[in-house]
This record gives C-alpha cells, sequence and structure tokens, in this order.
C-alpha cells in the first residue's frame, strides 16, 4: 500500500475508533461469561488480591489463590466457599523466588489444570527512600512486583496460547506511570510490570493470538492498608481509592478485555500531560497535584507503625 491509501487508511479508522471510543462511554461493552474458567491470583490473602478473588467466586470460577501468608489464603478460601466458588485451591507461593513458582505451578498444573485467567497482583513497598534502602529490600521489591510476572506467564501462557484463550492481568499502579518523589524502586518495578505486560500483549497481537487477552491494571493509592498514611492534596481530582471500587472496575475490566484502566480518570489526563508538556510545566503540576509530597506522610506515619518487612 502507499503513503497516502496507508495515512488515509488510519485516519478513517481513527475516527471510527474513537467514535466506538464515545458511544463505550454510554453503553458498556458487553461482559464475558468467566463462569469455569481457572482465575489464579497471586497476593491472594488480603486487599484487593482477597477482594477480587471473592468477586471470581461469584462468578462461578475455579479459584487459585497464592500469598506467602498462610493464614491469610486460609481465609481468603473459606469466604471464597461461601461466595459459590467452584472449586478453590491455596498454595503457599513465595512469588519472589523463580525456582519456587515454577514448582507450584507445575503442582497447580498436575491438581487443578490449566489457568485461563492470570492475575500478577501480589506487591510489596520498601517503605524507604531510594538511599536508605538495603539492596535487598531494593532487589525484594523488583523480584515480587515486577520478575514474579515474567515466572508466571512463562509458566501458564503456554497453555494459553496453545487454546488461543486466557487472559492475563498485571495489579500495576499510577506509580508505573508517573514517577514518585521517595518511591524510586516501588516506581521501577511498577514501570516494569507495565512495560513488560504491554509488550507481551503486543507480541501477542502479533503473533495473531488474539484469543489471550491483557489488563494492566494502575490505581492511585488505595485504602488497604499498603500506604497508609498517605494523603491526597486534592481528594476531588485524585481520591484516595476505595479497595470496593477499585475491584469493581478491575472486574469491569477484565470482563470486557479492556486493556489499560486507570484510577481515578483524572490520571488519563495526568500521564497524558506527563508526557506532553515540558520538564518545568511537569514539576509545577505535580507540585500543584501534590504528587511531590503526599508520600512524605506516609513515611512520618510508617515511624509509628510496626516495621512490615
Ligand atoms: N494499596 C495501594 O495504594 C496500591 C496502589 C496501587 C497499586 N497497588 C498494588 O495492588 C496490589 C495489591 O496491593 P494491596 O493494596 O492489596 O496490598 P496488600 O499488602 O494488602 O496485598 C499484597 C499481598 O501480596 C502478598 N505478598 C507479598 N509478597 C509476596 C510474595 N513474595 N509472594 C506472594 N505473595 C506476596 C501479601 O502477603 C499480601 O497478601 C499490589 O501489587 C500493589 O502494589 C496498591
Amino acid at each position: 500500500m502507499n503513503f497516502f491509501l496507508e495515512t488515509l487508511q488510519v485516519l478513517i479508522l481513527s475516527l471510527w475508533y474513537n467514535i466506538e471510543a464515545f458511544f463505550r462511554f454510554f453503553i458498556p461493552a458487553k461482559r464475558k461469561n468467566v463462569a469455569g474458567e481457572v482465575v489464579l491470583i497471586t497476593g491472594a490473602g488480603s486487599g484487593i488480591g482477597r477482594l477480587m478473588a471473592l468477586e471470581f467466586a461469584g462468578l462461578g470460577t475455579v479459584l487459585v489463590l497464592w500469598d506467602i501468608n498462610q493464614e491469610g489464603i486460609k481465609e481468603t478460601a473459606r469466604l471464597a466457599k461461601e461466595r459459590g466458588a467452584i472449586r478453590v485451591h491455596y498454595y503457599l507461593c513465595d512469588c519472589s523466588d523463580k525456582n519456587e513458582v515454577y514448582s507450584v505451578a507445575d503442582q497447580v498444573k498436575r491438581e487443578v489444570g490449566d489457568v485461563s485467567i492470570l492475575i500478577n497482583n501480589a506487591g510489596i513497598v520498601t517503605g524507604k527512600k531510594f538511599m536508605d534502602a538495603p539492596d535487598s529490600l531494593v532487589e525484594k521489591t523488583m523480584e515480587v512486583n515486577t520478575m514474579a510476572h515474567f515466572w508466571t506467564y512463562k509458566a501458564f501462557l503456554p497453555a494459553m496460547l496453545a487454546n488461543n484463550h486466557g487472559h492475563l492481568v498485571s495489579i500495576a499502579s499510577t506509580a508505573g506511570l508517573v514517577g514518585v518523589n521517595g518511591l524510586a524502586d516501588y516506581c521501577a518495578s511498577k514501570f516494569g510490570a507495565v512495560g513488560f505486560a504491554e509488550s507481551v500483549g503486543l507480541e501477542l497481537l502479533a503473533t495473531g493470538k488474539d484469543g489471550v487477552k491483557t489488563t494492566i491494571v494502575c490505581p492511585y493509592f488505595i485504602n488497604t492498608g499498603m500506604f497508609d498514611g498517605c494523603q491526597t492534596k486534592w481528594p476531588t481530582l485524585l481520591p484516595i481509592l476505595e479497595p470496593d471500587y477499585v475491584v469493581r472496575k478491575i472486574i469491569q475490566a477484565i470482563l470486557t478485555d479492556q486493556v489499560f484502566l486507570l484510577m481515578p480518570r483524572s490520571m488519563y489526563l495526568i500521564t497524558a500531560l506527563r508526557t506532553t508538556l515540558n520538564w518545568k510545566m511537569t514539576s509545577l503540576l505535580g507540585d500543584y497535584l501534590g504528587l511531590s509530597d503526599r508520600v512524605d506522610h506516609y513515611y512520618k506515619n510508617l515511624s509509628l507503625l510496626p516495621k512490615r518487612h
């Protein structure tokens, strides 16, 4: 195709996609049926991992729950059974350990079967500014928040590819789209998670495996305890999110094959401005929105709390 024809095709398709997106705003896309699907959630022992498990339980799925917190996953499994999950299997798995991920994944394949919806949710934050963070905690953050996604994909993607059916979900963060003062290792790990998930999604599209979907979730601070003490300067524009709301939006995004989910909505505009404005304006906007100093309250609060790690 020559330059003129290809450009014309892109312009017409862009117009069509925008019209489609405009109507999608008012008429939500049809939800897919996930009854009978095998859903694996890492970090399911608490927070939004647990809440996602309970939502999927109500949709008639088979649940596979992973965490390092034995009591936490046991409790999630109990609640999920009450909610109507067909079957619930839970496993202790330290996602920061590649060999453990591969060995528990083999056990899952033997005992449960192929995973068709994989949700990489386990996450940690060191709670230390970059120069204060010991190397071991920085490495752990990268291993749990980023590298674990590589190993779980390697373990479960082959079956999805063979069936041309599946869904890869990455619970990242807006800290994976915009750098945050005081969260260097966490941001690096979440940027890594976003880049990895987006690239594999594109690789799948390029190989014609359109039955394997990707959803990348980037929420602002959520009221789960992970960032206890973080405050927001403008609660209407950038609210601290409620876990129930976040999970409702994630489930909706998965069921409608939405590729990117940013929360709150203002983050779509903020991330677009971040890449288009000049640096001085970006940092002015960061100060105005309170993105530059919000974690200071978190660090003050951390010194009052027992250590998480
Ligand atoms: N809370 C927030 O403000 C916020 C904002 C954006 C994104 N997120 C992301 O959402 C996800 C869930 O966070 P949450 O707020 O529910 O926090 P949470 O601390 O309640 O849940 C995290 C879970 O991961 C588990 N986990 C930690 N290390 C693990 C390991 N090595 N192997 C297996 N499991 C492990 C924990 O035991 C815990 O159950 C995380 O990836 C987090 O980075 C959280």
